[in-house]
């Protein structure tokens, strides 16, 4: 095992560190050498462009996955597209449109609740593809169609590398059904570029996440849009392993109801990259400053402000979750340590769920 994590002192970081190369990968098999689209069979467009809405199926981080690849296949694919835990589909499930394609999004490839929907829609005659990194498992194996989303395994409990991996083959399946206007394997070059820059700044993220959380019983990730999806992974990861409470949500719902937690020094994460938003977020992030919370802003290039915690660096909008997403897991990850805790292993807690 540890030869496997080399210098690593756990497979997280290493996973984490990995993304870049992963981001290129992707590229790799996804562009042929003049940026044309390759990999993905006419058979998955067709049925695909056949559907008049997409059910993206997921549990987890793979569902966050979802929620960023939403914006992809309605913006550019202008497929009209809902995202669904697979737990709630499975027992629930709501009513469909008249052609509805699934997309199954699992790292794993094995998880039961994921399953169990893939059999209710196949019952009901309807096409699946399923996106995963382990593939001949049985989600790829049970669905119409399969695509890799090329991670490479993926060992400690917190996902990290499947998610922007999951992302990058969401929007590199949404651009091979529409267009994204504008040259997406170049700005993918850029991504896998700014990725490395921002894990290459780890003391930064290692202070921050010392400095607020440390002692810290309860955090918060805030943002909107895009943010706000990209909120729920960043709560997601720093509570899975530090057991620190972590909230992660849409920054318009603060004063509905989260504002009255906020206390002297609470740690209050925002995540400011979508500048339709940028205004709003910095009005919410004032608020709970004057209410004593410990604001740390992670804000892209064109958005930053002086005293924001880092600045990310800028690419597409829509491709900024692929950014934000890593200073969130490397404190996560500093967090966990600084607590003194197994960061690959945390309680409770497994890699494949396969039982419901
Ligand atoms: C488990 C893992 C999560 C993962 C989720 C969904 O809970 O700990 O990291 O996101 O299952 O797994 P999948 O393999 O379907 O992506």
């Amino acid at each position: 095992e540890d030869t496997d994590k080399g210098a690593y002192p756990y497979y997280m970081l290493k996973e984490i560190d990995e993304q870049a190369v992963v981001a290129r990968n992707i590229a790799g098999h996804y562009f042929d050498e003049d940026g044309n689209l390759q990999g993905i069979p006419c058979a998955v467009t067709d049925a695909i462009e056949a559907a008049d809405r997409l059910y993206i199926v997921a549990a987890g981080t793979s569902y966050h996955a979802g929620l960023i690849g939403k914006r992809y296949f309605e913006q550019w694919a202008k497929i009209p597209t809902e995202v669904h835990i697979a737990s709630e589909f499975a027992y629930d499930q709501p009513m469909l449109s008249e052609k509805p394609f699934f997309i199954f999004l699992s790292q794993s490839g094995e998880t039961a609740d994921s399953r169990e929907v893939l059999d209710n829609v196949k019952k009901q005659g309807y096409p699946a593809l399923t996106l995963a990194n382990v593939m001949n498992s049985t989600l790829t194996r049970e669905a119409d169609f399969a695509l890799p989303v090329l991670a490479g395994p993926e060992i400690a409990v917190a996902s990290t590398k499947a998610y922007t991996a999951q992302v990058l083959v969401q929007a590199i399946l949404a651009a091979s059904l529409g267009n994204p206007g504008f040259d997406l394997k170049a700005e993918l070059a850029k991504v896998a570029v700014e990725i490395q820059a921002i894990t290459d700044e780890k003391e930064s993220f290692k202070k921050i996440a010392e400095d607020a959380l440390k002692d810290q019983h309860s955090a918060f990730y805030i943002g909107r849009g895009l943010d706000a999806a990209v909120a729920l992974e960043a709560a997601l990861k720093l509570k899975e392993i530090s057991y620190i409470q972590t909230e992660g949500f849409a920054a318009g719902e603060l004063k509905h109801g989260t504002i009255s937690l906020i206390e002297e020094g609470t740690p209050v994460f925002a995540l400011l990259t979508q500048s339709k938003t940028a205004g709003l977020l910095r009005g919410e992030v004032a608020q709970v400053a004057a209410r004593g919370a410990n604001t740390i802003v992670f804000a892209s290039e064109e958005l930053a402000k002086e005293g924001d915690a880092f600045v990310l660096p800028q690419v597409n909008e829509l491709l900024m979750p692929l950014l934000a997403v890593i200073p969130a897991q490397l404190v996560a990850y500093y967090a966990t340590l600084a607590r003194g805790l197994d960061v690959d292993r945390p309680r409770n807690l497994a890699k494949s769920v396969t039982v419901q």
